[in-house]
């Protein structure tokens, strides 16, 4: 039985006071990179937009950081995608993906870019099947490499780009 039920998590835009907690999420979701408490306070204020937070009773149990690519308008770059847990395989990751697309503010966004290291397989996992749910081809391509861009500590993150898709979403 799993400890979380879908319908008692809601999704919302992630708020400037959620900054500290979600950086506490990311700590506890390895493989995912710790950032700053200030790098997760500027992706709840200025990347709220094309960010998500999931709530259960009150305490945050999900949080995607995403944001508009700067030269690239209608593509949507996914940072990190965090899940605690307790809240894990029951569809939650892909429901905030969904949340993220289906918003106004992304109405033009046609093409969905994220990186993700080779041995991440619930990730690929995950974004395979957003990539099928839209209905969109993908490739994949070195983007940040491990001895070039890492020196040699942190593995290869691999370019994921999904689309070009439909413009209309569904939540
Ligand atoms: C990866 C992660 C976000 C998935 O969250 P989740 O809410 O459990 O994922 P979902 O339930 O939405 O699953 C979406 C798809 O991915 C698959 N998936 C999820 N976790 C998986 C795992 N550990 N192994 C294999 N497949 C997995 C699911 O089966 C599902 O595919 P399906 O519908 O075809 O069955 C979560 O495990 C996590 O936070 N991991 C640690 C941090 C991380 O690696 N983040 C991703 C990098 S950005």
């Amino acid at each position: 039985m799993y400890e979380c039920d879908n319908d008692k998590v809601k999704l919302r835009l992630p708020r400037p006071s959620d900054g500290f907690v979600v950086s506490e999420l990311i700590s506890q979701c390895p493989p995912l990179d710790t950032n700053s408490t200030y790098c997760n306070l500027l992706q709840c204020t200025h990347f709220s937009r094309t960010s998500v937070v999931a709530e259960l009773r009150g305490k945050i149990v999900g949080f995607i950081s995403g944001y508009v690519i700067p030269d690239k308008p209608n593509c949507l770059f996914i940072w990190q995608v965090a899940v605690a847990e307790q809240a894990r395989g029951i569809g939650l990751a892909l429901r905030m993906l969904r949340d993220i697309l289906a918003r106004n503010h992304s109405r033009q966004i046609v093409t969905v870019e994220t990186t993700i290291t080779a041995s991440n397989l619930a990730s690929w996992a995950l974004f395979e099947r957003l990539a099928q749910e839209l209905k969109a081809p993908f490739n994949k391509s070195v983007f940040f490499d491990s001895s070039k861009h890492f020196s040699g500590n942190h593995e290869s993150e691999l370019l994921m780009k999904i689309g070009p898709f439909s413009t209309q979403h569904e939540a």
